[in-house]
């Protein structure tokens, strides 16, 4: 299964989820694969540590535009049987570089065929926009997962997203199935975030996990030590519902 977490909207917790979400289906034993596909390469950095890549280390923009073999561009994370295809800022410019390619949308597809029966699960973190590194992250997926911020203008730019699900369907890649809308940074304590989660569950009725990502500082720390926060603090709120709406993920196959 391959799994792409996108939503053209910035910082609705797109990095945070698949970082967490790959991270509990490693705990659980699986091999996982963590493919950064955004130049700010919070994924990287979110996985290792606090180390970073080697400068000369290969990353997604090699795999996307220079051929590179992911077997030959892996490196480990801090998770037991995640491994990790590292961004950096060389992958800016791909999405522009890639217009002028032959097989475009799809050489991520090609590049991951490698690597299907090494890992059970792949996941790709997609950068804030629908350009064509978005495009070859959807080609290449079986399963979207939409994470959406509980906040005011949450639909905003959902129904462009969809748009384009439906014409990469009809285009390049009829296997790609919607698994589900995440709603992430719920505050129980504002009357907005659960109305966000009521219209957004009213809009696409039976796509919305029932696992709430709810609020919490720890997954804000987590970062800085380079960690998912399931292990940063897997007893906190927010871990407690990514190992739920991985339990969803799964069910829903
Ligand atoms: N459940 C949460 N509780 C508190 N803070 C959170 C939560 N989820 C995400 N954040 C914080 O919100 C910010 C945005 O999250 P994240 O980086 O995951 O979003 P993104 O969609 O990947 O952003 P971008 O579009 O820039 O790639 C980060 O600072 C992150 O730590
Ligand atoms: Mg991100």
């Amino acid at each position: 299964m391959i799994y792409a977490l996108a939503n053209q909207k910035g910082g609705v917790g797109k990095t945070t989820s698949t970082v967490n979400i790959a991270a509990c289906l490693a705990e659980a034993g699986h091999r996982v694969l963590l493919l950064d596909a955004d130049p700010q390469a919070n994924a990287t950095s979110g996985v290792l540590g606090g180390d970073r890549p080697s400068p000369d280390a290969a990353t997604t923009a090699d795999v996307l535009l220079d051929g590179a073999r992911v077997p030959a561009v892996v490196m480990p994370t801090v998770v037991p049987g995640l491994d990790l295809v590292p961004s950096g800022p060389d992958l800016a410019g791909a999405a522009v570089e890639l217009v002028a390619r032959p097989g475009r949308d799809r050489l991520l597809r090609d590049a991951l065929t490698e690597v299907r029966d090494a890992y059970s699960f792949v996941f790709i973190d997609c950068p804030p926009s629908l350009d064509l590194v978005t495009i070859n992250a959807l080609v290449a997926a079986t399963r979207l997962i939409v994470p959406v911020q509980c906040e005011y203008y949450a639909l905003e730019g959902l129904s462009r997203l969809m748009e384009t699900v439906g014409e990469v369907r009809a285009r390049l890649n009829p296997d790609l199935v919607i698994a589900g809308l995440l709603m992430t940074m719920h505050d129980p304590r504002t009357r907005i975030s659960g109305e966000v989660v009521q219209e957004v569950r009213r809009h696409f009725p039976g796509l919305v996990f029932d696992a709430v990502i709810p609020r919490n500082v720890r997954v804000t720390e987590s970062p800085s030590h380079g960690e998912p926060v399931i292990r940063y603090d897997p007893h906190c709120a927010a871990a407690d519902a990514y190992f739920e709406v991985t339990k969803e993920i799964v069910a829903r196959g």
